[in-house]
């Protein structure tokens, strides 16, 4: 039976503090009206002390979930779409999972630029529709306050903070995700780069004196690629997915300029109304921008059941992409009940705890490894599974179910991985020590 991925949740987080344009004049050599006529950027949100990609991407899922109605415990799947990640590893989304307490859900982070947002959902949607998951979270966050050159007129005024996240959720009703394309294009890398902080050009004094760890834009050549981007991308699902662009009832494009917007409109033949625009509240909020438009789109009451919504995006890589998606999904009743948001307050608690405790069982395990340095442990280990070897099978405690189990499923897996058994590790790694 057909299998259809749907988006059944969606939340946003953007920071308190607000930096409007005359905020930025009085930095840098700048104007108000230049920056309304040149990009339609009127103010931007950046996050404060103690707030970071995470905590906005926490909180954006948080609301998406709440919209869904899903415990945590049911994702399978995390994705983090992010130039701005919380470190450059572990992955944000590992961060998230622990701190959402979805303890069975695969993470990982996606550095698309401001594709990122499409990337994650056309992935993660040929996953559900594969069969290989339930259910998904998708998020866009980003922070880029952190990484902007606050000095630099040409690049500075452009950005904002934000996160936007979906959920996702395997379906037999037909509509969800029904089309999408996906672009890179790396011979146009330097045009929108940090160059710093790589394995290219670790930091160094040098790097940082040179602002390398800030992004640097080719603004001109960036928008030139853009219309064209969006204008192709676009033409694309709606071709692939069979269904005229004229019975696209709503486009929510990356909000990086209104002149962009503008012109994707006009060589689409589409209405300027067609295309949601709030990049004069928020500026361009990178892999953020497309999930937060969506977000706001929805609380609007914009999209209606059967509605047609293309979703298209370009950024740094070069790489852009769109997708295609047919409403189906019912809107939830607005408000939790009590006990339902008792329930999320009890689960997020249990999730820090069981965090904090899975800390604590590492870090007794390594006091006892430590004690035990000279050698003392290993010693112990191999003598007990000396003596367990030397356990006929049929003694040991539950030994009947376990050898069956692994004749039924030989090699033991977890995760899909062939884990090789107590055992067995020990051997392969004798083997390997005799080897070498
Ligand atoms: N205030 C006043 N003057 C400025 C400013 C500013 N903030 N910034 C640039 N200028 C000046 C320039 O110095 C230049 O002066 P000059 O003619 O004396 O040299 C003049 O304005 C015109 O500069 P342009 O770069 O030609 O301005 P343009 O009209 O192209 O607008 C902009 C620049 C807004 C950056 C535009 O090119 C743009 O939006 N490009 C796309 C950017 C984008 O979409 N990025 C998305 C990806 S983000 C991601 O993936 C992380």
């Amino acid at each position: 039976m057909a299998r259809y991925a749907h988006i059944i949740g969606w939340g946003k987080a953007i920071p308190r503090r607000v930096m409007t344009n005359d905020d930025w004049a009085k930095l840098v050599d700048t104007s108000d009206e230049w920056i309304r006529s040149r990009t339609g950027v009127r103010e931007r949100h950046f996050v404060s002390d103690g707030e970071s990609t995470l905590t906005l991407a926490l909180e954006a899922a948080r609301n998406a979930l709440e919209v869904a109605r899903l415990s945590p415990a049911y994702l399978d799947l995390i994705i983090v779409a992010t130039v701005t990640p919380e470190y450059q590893f572990p992955a944000t989304a590992c961060l998230l999972q622990d701190r959402l307490g979805a303890s069975r859900a695969a993470a990982f982070d996606l550095s698309a630029g401001c594709s990122g947002f499409i990337y994650g959902v056309s992935l993660a949607s040929d996953a559900i529709r594969a069969g290989s998951y339930q259910y998904a979270l998708v998020i866009g966050a980003e922070t880029l306050s952190r990484i902007m050159d606050w000095q630099d007129r040409t690049t500075c005024v452009l950005f904002g903070d934000g996160a936007g996240a979906v959920v996702l959720a395997a379906s037999q009703v037909p509509g969800g995700i029904m089309s999408y394309m996906l672009g890179a294009d790396g011979s146009g890398a330097d045009y929108l780069i940090m160059p710093g902080g790589g394995s290219r050009h670790p930091t160094t004094h040098e790097t940082v004196e040179q602002r390398m760890h800030y992004i640097k834009m080719n603004g001109r050549e960036v928008f030139k690629f853009a219309t064209r981007a969006m204008d192709r991308a676009t033409r694309l699902v709606c071709e692939r997915a069979n269904v005229p662009l004229e019975h696209v009832e709503l486009v929510v494009p990356h909000q990086a300029n209104d002149r962009i917007i503008q012109a994707a409109a006009k060589s689409l033949g589409l209405m300027d109304s067609a295309f949601y625009v709030n990049l004069d509240r928020y500026g361009n909020t990178s892999a953020a921008s497309i999930p937060i438009a969506l977000c706001e789109v929805l609380e609007k009451g914009l999209v209606r059941r059967h509605d047609h919504v293309v979703l298209v995006g370009f950024g740094a890589g070069l790489t852009w992409g769109a997708l295609l998606l047919q409403w189906e999904t019912p809107f939830p009743a607005v408000t939790l009940k009590w006990w339902q948001r008792l329930y999320n307050a009890v689960y997020y608690r249990w999730a820090q705890l069981r965090s904090w405790l899975a800390r604590l069982r590492r870090r007794v395990e390594g006091w006892q490894t430590r004690e035990n340095g000279n050698g003392d442990t290993a010693r112990k280990r191999a003598a007990s599974s000396r003596r367990e070897a030397a356990t006929p099978l049929s003694d040991r405690p539950g030994a009947r179910e376990e050898e069956s189990k692994h004749s039924e499923n030989a090699p033991s897996t977890a995760g899909g991985h062939s884990l090789p058994s107590g055992e067995t590790a020990a051997q392969a790694q004798d083997a390997a020590h005799q080897g070498s």
